[in-house]
């Protein structure tokens, strides 16, 4: 069998590690690794490649930045080269990027069976390019892998068929198990701090929004100490709006590699975030987080408070930052019986 594994942006790589980890157990089967360039900075791709071990990819397409309809058609057409001349028996796709959709799209239409790994995810917001992405990749793949129980519910509602629809797991936290424990070192210090990220649009790109939303967190940080590891878009927004004042308190960072900003978070009190993956890293370390969205696809992060949702209300962001960071503030540990790092396995298994 020959597999052709895509990734092409952060939250990919993560995911594609364990992945590769598991295949390279099956001599039988031939894969190789497509990278779209989607990202391309050093900190923002190669040193996760260099902490993940995960091999050069066998052929980078070099898209890299630009419009959504630019990106996803300049991976289309580069992709399609790549399938034509490989002709796989199946192409696996990642999550919910540009490099996911595009990938999806060129396979389906070459009549090559798909395996979309974190099928299922519904955030319900059309606004969101993820959930677009998402959308259009459950519906060309053969194979469903989902990360919780709500993804299937999800995809029973779209009256998926059962035979399509495998609960597996997520292999991000196979991710996380194996190199967790790995780090006995925190290099941050004794004083208690949050973790911050911040890159989504709908955060950063509206000049009201951002500045709203750093004025909050100035606040915050006149009380408690933020590390903020800061995404290109995201700095790059923060200079074109002159909004550095609001920074002067916080301590911002270049973007982290894998396995230093697993660091940052394992250390951390509370994590302040609008990204998907984090919401998932917080409650398996069991670290409170509050989600600067309306709305996440990662549900079952909301179930028992690991993760609570602020949107743009900025009293509830403070109000929640002064319960969080209590000291008799409790998480329960998360057991739905899929955190058990054979979260690949399953997926290696079944399509063998
Ligand atoms: C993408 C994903 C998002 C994911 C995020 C993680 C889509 C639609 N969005 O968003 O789901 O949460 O990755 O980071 O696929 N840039 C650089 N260097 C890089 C990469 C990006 O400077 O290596 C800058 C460029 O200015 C670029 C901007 O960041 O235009 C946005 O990059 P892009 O890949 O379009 O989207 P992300 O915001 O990273």
């Amino acid at each position: 069998m020959k597999i052709l594994l895509t990734a092409g942006a952060r939250p990919n790589f993560m995911k594609l590690a364990p992945i590769i980890r598991e295949l390279k157990k099956h001599p039988e089967i031939d894969f190789q690794i497509v990278h779209t360039g989607q990202h391309y900075d050093d900190n923002m791709n190669d040193v996760f490649f260099r902490d993940l071990d995960i091999p050069k990819p066998n052929y980078n397409l070099g898209v890299g930045s630009g419009s959504h309809a630019t990106q996803t058609a300049k991976i289309m057409l580069e992709f399609e080269k790549i399938c034509d001349y490989e002709k796989p028996d199946l192409v696996i796709v990642i999550g919910d990027v540009n490099s996911t959709l595009a990938c999806a799209l060129v396979a389906s239409k070459l009549h090559i069976d798909i395996a979309h790994i974190e099928a299922g995810l519904r955030s319900y917001d059309l606004k969101m390019p993820e959930e677009i992405n998402r959308l259009v990749a459950d519906q060309v793949s053969k194979y469903l892998f989902c990360t919780i129980p709500e993804a299937v519910d999800n995809l029973r509602k779209e009256n998926y068929k059962e035979d399509r629809i495998f609960l597996v797991g997520d292999t991000m936290i196979d991710n996380l198990l194996y190199n967790v424990s790995k780090i006995n070192h925190n290099p941050y210090g004794d004083e208690p701090y949050i973790a911050l990220t911040m890159h989504r649009d709908t955060n950063v790109d509206n000049k009201e929004i951002l500045e709203e939303l750093l004025r909050t967190l100035k606040h915050i940080s006149n009380h408690y100490k933020i590390i903020f590891p800061m995404h290109p878009r995201t700095k790059k927004k923060v200079e074109e709006f002159g909004f550095q004042k609001y920074l002067v308190n916080i301590e911002t960072l270049e973007p982290l590699g894998y396995i230093d900003f697993l660091t940052l978070i394992k250390y951390s009190k509370l994590i302040i975030t609008d990204s998907g993956g984090l919401q998932i890293e917080a409650a398996a370390l069991q670290i409170p987080c509050i989600t600067m969205r309306d709305t996440t696809e990662q549900v079952d992060t909301l179930k028992y408070g690991h993760n609570v949702l602020v949107g743009h209300d900025y009293g509830k962001m403070i109000h929640e930052f002064v319960i969080r960071t209590q000291p008799n503030f409790e998480l329960p540990k998360l057991d739905d019986g899929l955190r058990d790092g054979k979260v690949s396995e399953r997926i290696v298994a079944l399509l063998t």
